[in-house]
């Protein structure tokens, strides 16, 4: 039993209260960041005059070899302290001696973690970004190639209007979009230095808490010291930005292992990415998808599991919000999995454009053009709506589509049908007419992807938001 607080007690802890108590099994990932946090608060020390220029430089160098001797596997993270900030100080200690024992004048393990929690989550969020960035160019290659293969748009899973492939997978653009900003959005929001907030009150040092904000990649510190080492909402922010993430994920692999299916054939899913039965021979499954839509739910409890253990803490620090590391870890690196397995999943996927074309074919889904024509002929819309409808039926009766009546059986329907209804109603006609702004039409396909090149040219450009 390793701690740094034996001062005031007279007997030693429960070896199993230790165990409860103890974070270093799940925090030793923040070794860098600890380390990183410390260096800055000893040269602001130092600046200050709190300590000497040596005591900074014995330090410093004492925190960099602790950081190398790690990263090169030389020293371990022992389970014998209770948390990494202790292991870190003590073993700066048993280094270097005395000016080891100044490194947490006015600080507190309090705004450390804070600080240490806060820096790592900031460094996830930038590459989740990149991550987000690949999958939405493979997305996007997919639209460049496919504005013309056209395919089933489905409503309640049921044919419903063709689409281009290209406008499908734009709706997916559109929502890891969205994701993508968020991360931003979170990263703005989040980046204030709580360090310097003590345990809760600030300290009586005089600290230069700009200076240690400016270090650290930080716009500026934390202005109220109580919220600044109990503030947990970016780190809820973010496991809600990641379920949304795994929501987007879980609902494009469930369409991906629809497609696979044999029923469906539009893709196929590279053996790279597929896994065989143990059993049945002919079996190609795709695993990957299902472990995606899977995962999700781990990340989604990551979420309820952080928000349940705020709702009922007083301010300001309390230890239940230690809590707040292993889901929350489990749910970063979960979620990174997923977004790059998907990615390379989707880039190696095949398509079988002509199984959705005639799969477009079949079902009807030019059937609201057929209407369209006759309102643009002068028949209202519910009257052409009723007359199309019996034109369904009778197809169905006799087993053909909409394009394979003769001009006859059309009239016979309805007299205001001419020989320009095969055009109006040919699955080129009816994507390529729907131009509007956000429409499959090719004009209207064209122009969001230039936008969206632009979109992504300026994602890198803008990356001074994760400058640190
Ligand atoms: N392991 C603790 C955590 O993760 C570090 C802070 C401990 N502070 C304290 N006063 N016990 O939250």
């Amino acid at each position: 039993m390793a701690q740094l607080w034996g001062g005031r007690f007279t007997k030693e802890t429960d070896q199993l209260v230790y165990n409860f108590n103890a974070s270093i099994s799940f925090d030793k990932k923040l070794y860098a960041q600890d380390i990183r946090g410390s260096i800055a608060h000893v040269m602001m020390l130092a600046k200050q005059g709190i300590l000497t220029d040596i005591e900074k430089e014995q330090i410093i160098d004492g925190l960099e070899g602790i950081l190398s001797d790690v990263e090169k596997g030389k020293l371990k993270i022992s389970d014998a302290y209770e948390d990494i900030h202790s292991f870190v100080e003590a073993t700066l200690i048993a280094r270097i001696g005395d000016a080891g024992k100044k490194l947490h004048t006015g600080r507190s393990r309090n705004d450390q973690v804070a600080l240490d929690m806060k820096l790592y989550t900031r460094d996830e969020i930038t590459q989740i970004s990149h991550l987000l960035e690949e999958l939405l160019r493979a997305i996007l290659a997919i639209m460049e190639e496919h504005m013309e293969t056209v395919m089933p748009g489905f409503t309640h899973l049921q044919k419903a209007q063709p689409i281009t492939l290209a406008h499908h997978m734009g709706a997916y653009f559109e929502m890891f979009k969205r994701d993508h900003e968020r991360m931003r959005d979170i990263y703005k929001r989040m980046n204030t230095c709580p360090l310097g907030s003590g345990a809760l009150a600030g300290t009586t040092y005089p600290l230069d808490r700009e200076y240690t904000a400016q270090l650290l990649g930080f716009d500026g510190p934390t202005l109220n010291s109580m919220d600044g080492v109990s503030d947990r909402d970016y780190l809820i922010e973010l496991m809600s930005a990641l379920s949304i993430v795994m929501m987007h994920l879980s609902r494009f692999s469930e369409e991906v292992i629809l497609w696979n299916s044999n029923e469906y054939q539009f893709v196929e899913i590279d053996d790279a990415y597929s896994t065989g039965s143990s059993i049945m021979p002919q079996k190609k499954n795709p695993d990957i998808a299902e472990l995606v839509r899977g995962k999700t739910g781990r990340v989604y409890g990551a979420l309820m599991s952080l928000l349940t253990t705020m709702k009922g803490i007083p301010l300001a620090y309390n230890k239940d919000m230690q809590e707040d590391k292993e889901m929350c870890f489990d749910a970063m690196d979960t979620a990174k999995g997923c977004i790059a397995l998907f990615t390379g999943m989707l880039r190696t996927m095949q398509f079988q454009t002509e199984r959705m074309e005639k799969s477009a074919r079949q079902g009807f889904t030019n059937a609201t053009d057929a209407a369209d024509y006759l309102v643009n002929h002068g028949v209202p819309f519910r009257d052409a709506h009723g007359i199309v409808g019996r034109l369904v039926l009778y197809c169905i009766e006799k087993n053909i589509g909409l394009d394979d009546m003769t001009l006859e059986e059309y009239r016979e329907i309805s007299p205001v049908f001419e020989e320009d209804i095969f055009d109006a109603i040919s699955l080129e006609t009816c994507v390529n007419k729907r131009v509007t702004v956000g429409a499959p039409g090719k004009t209207a396909m064209k122009q969001a992807i230039k936008l969206y090149k632009q979109y992504l040219r300026e994602a890198r450009r803008k990356e001074e938001w994760n400058r640190n």
